[in-house]
């Protein structure tokens, strides 16, 4: 899809991304997607639609020399050229509005990868346990994306994503079990230091539709009734989730109000060729785009 119209030149020329001013990005990314087929941009709009949860990018021309995956958390792995970060951004612009946490990084992008020391970890850098399904953001007090675009720099075939989208999800909880979720009994964990949590519903009346925001890990039942339907809720994800595998240069965007996802255990070889993921949050909110936004306790 990306191939038809897409100028792979433009996309070698754009700029770094990971500075404090980051027009020059903003502007070449608006031409890269000018330059989008109609089949990507349909693809795109469906998904803001919400005829489709996910959509997945396959064998995106990217073709800039990819530096070794790193082993210890760095805040932005050295790359001599942004063609990944040029696609991602291209995407974004038909969706809504770049921003990250400050907690998270400095920059718009983020990294996904093993880290030593941190292999059991419940953070997203862990790799031989599961990380649980989750939606990105989900206890942020403010601002959650309403898209997650996970962009595959290196792949490991053990390691894929688990999906669940909310309607099928909806289908198959009982009733009791969704007036239970929809209501403020769960404790979501905002911040582990300083330990602070939001008490708040799992699911949400949003319009028409409902969302879901939610993190196995760190969602907490304040009594017995809470905790049992969040045991359902749990076990149901593991019955109806579906795999979806990332290949090196492909695409991932997730609906992340209205769906959930997770990712199975791997073995890391911390050899440079581990499992690379580029990571950015989009919102339909209206707020700056390149927005880093802090946590105020
Ligand atoms: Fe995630």
């Amino acid at each position: 899809m990306f191939n038809r119209n897409f100028n792979t030149n433009l996309l070698a020329a754009t700029p770094s991304p990971y500075c404090t001013d980051i027009s020059n990005y903003l502007l070449h990314i608006q031409l890269l997607n000018q330059g989008f087929s109609c089949e990507t941009k349909n693809a795109l709009q469906q998904l803001k639609d919400d005829r489709i949860k996910y959509y997945q990018f396959k064998d995106i021309p990217v073709s800039e020399e990819i530096p070794p995956t790193a082993t210890n958390y760095i805040s932005e792995i050295p790359k001599k050229t942004f063609q990944s970060e040029g696609v991602i951004g291209a995407v974004s612009l038909e969706l809504g509005q770049l921003f990250n946490y400050r907690e998270t990084s400095e920059f718009i992008f983020y990294d996904i990868y093993p880290t030593k020391g941190y292999e059991h970890s419940r953070s997203f850098v862990n790799s031989k346990k599961m990380l649980a399904f989750h939606s990105d953001g989900s206890a942020h007090p403010e601002l959650c994306p309403d898209y997650v675009l996970l962009y595959c720099v290196r792949s490991d075939k053990k390691a894929v994503n688990l999906f669940v989208d909310l309607d099928a999800l909806l289908e198959h909880l009982p009733d009791r079990i969704v007036d239970v979720l929809m209501q403020p009994l769960f404790k979501h964990m905002v911040s582990e230091s300083p330990e602070y949590f939001e008490v708040k519903p799992i699911l949400f009346k949003e319009g028409h539709h409902i969302t879901i925001k939610y993190d196995e890990e760190n969602t907490f039942g304040v009594n017995t009734e809470a905790i049992s339907s969040q045991k359902c809720l749990n076990e149901m994800l593991q019955k109806i989730a579906v795999v979806i595998t990332n290949s090196s240069r492909s695409l991932l965007i997730l609906n992340n109000k209205r769906s959930l996802h997770a990712r199975t255990s791997f073995n890391p070889k911390y050899d440079g060729n581990d499992r690379w993921i580029k990571c950015a949050f989009v919102t339909t909110n209206d707020i700056e785009t390149g927005s880093i936004v802090s946590l105020s306790l």
